[in-house]
């Protein structure tokens, strides 16, 4: 019995004052009573974001993290100013971190534990490539990114959070993986988990599907037994997203 989530990922779009319009236009689009809704938006965009979302079922997340917590770190956002801020997720690992900021998957273990330390939810992100998913590695892949980024995360720890798979070739590229493909992999992250730890983290943890997710595709990939919501970037940006919080 997992509750469904709806998240958006804004990547490097929003001003602030362009995040207050954009909460305030969907804000009675996304009313649920059953799938949580958290918009993940750039740092700067927080606090605007959190007063606008005031008051409504949306949560505001961050859209990424430092695992130390403060000092000679230009430019990065420390846990605990989130925390500060009133942020309870995090988006940690997307791939588009790993490959235009040289993100590892020790980067990304060291940002969930992080996280779980300040009490922030970790949305850990993991996909591959079209070649690996052409050569036929995608859930060795995939494997070996969830399982370093889970070392030293406890059976509680790994119960709350959140991994998002998000095939690389799926992203912003209007291609969604197919719903059968899409929950193959999820299934096969749902086994792994239950490998490192048990059964009931395994039913417990939350894995979604991320990659051109829209309103047309959400009934469909929402549906599958293995997949809990979805990470969704463009479509998060427009109306479509009341459709996607809405999917049923
Ligand atoms: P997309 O992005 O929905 O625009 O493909 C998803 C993501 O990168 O989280």
């Amino acid at each position: 019995m997992r509750r469904k989530i709806a998240a958006g990922n804004w990547k490097m779009n929003m001003t602030p004052t362009q995040a207050v319009a954009l909460i305030e236009k969907l804000k009675p689009l996304v009313k649920s009573d059953d799938v949580d809704v958290i918009f993940c938006v750039p740092a700067i965009d927080i606090p605007a974001a959190m007063t606008a979302a005031e008051g409504s079922n949306i949560r505001i997340g961050a859209e990424n993290m430092y695992f130390e917590e403060k000092g000679a770190f230009t430019g990065e956002i420390s846990p605990e100013m989130l925390v500060d801020a009133g942020v309870k997720y995090v988006i940690i690992g997307h791939s588009e971190r790993r490959d235009y900021f040289g993100e590892t998957n020790e980067d990304v273990n060291r940002k969930v534990l992080k996280a779980f330390e300040h009490g922030i939810t970790p949305i850990m992100c993991c996909g591959e490539s079209l070649t690996m998913r052409q050569q036929g590695v995608t859930m060795d892949w995939i494997r070996q990114q969830v399982k370093v980024g889970l070392l030293n995360v406890s059976a509680e720890q790994a119960s709350s959070m959140i991994i998002a798979y998000e095939p690389i070739w799926a992203i912003d590229t209007g291609e969604t993986a197919t719903s059968d493909q899409a929950e193959e992999v999820c299934k096969g992250i749902r086994d792994l988990v239950e490998e490192l730890y048990d059964k009931a983290v395994a039913d417990k943890i939350r894995i979604l599907y991320g990659g051109s997710v829209n309103a047309g595709n959400a009934a469909e990939l929402f549906g599958k037994d293995n997949i809990d919501g979805g990470l969704v970037g463009g479509a998060s940006l427009k109306e479509d997203f009341g459709k996607i919080v809405n999917y049923r």
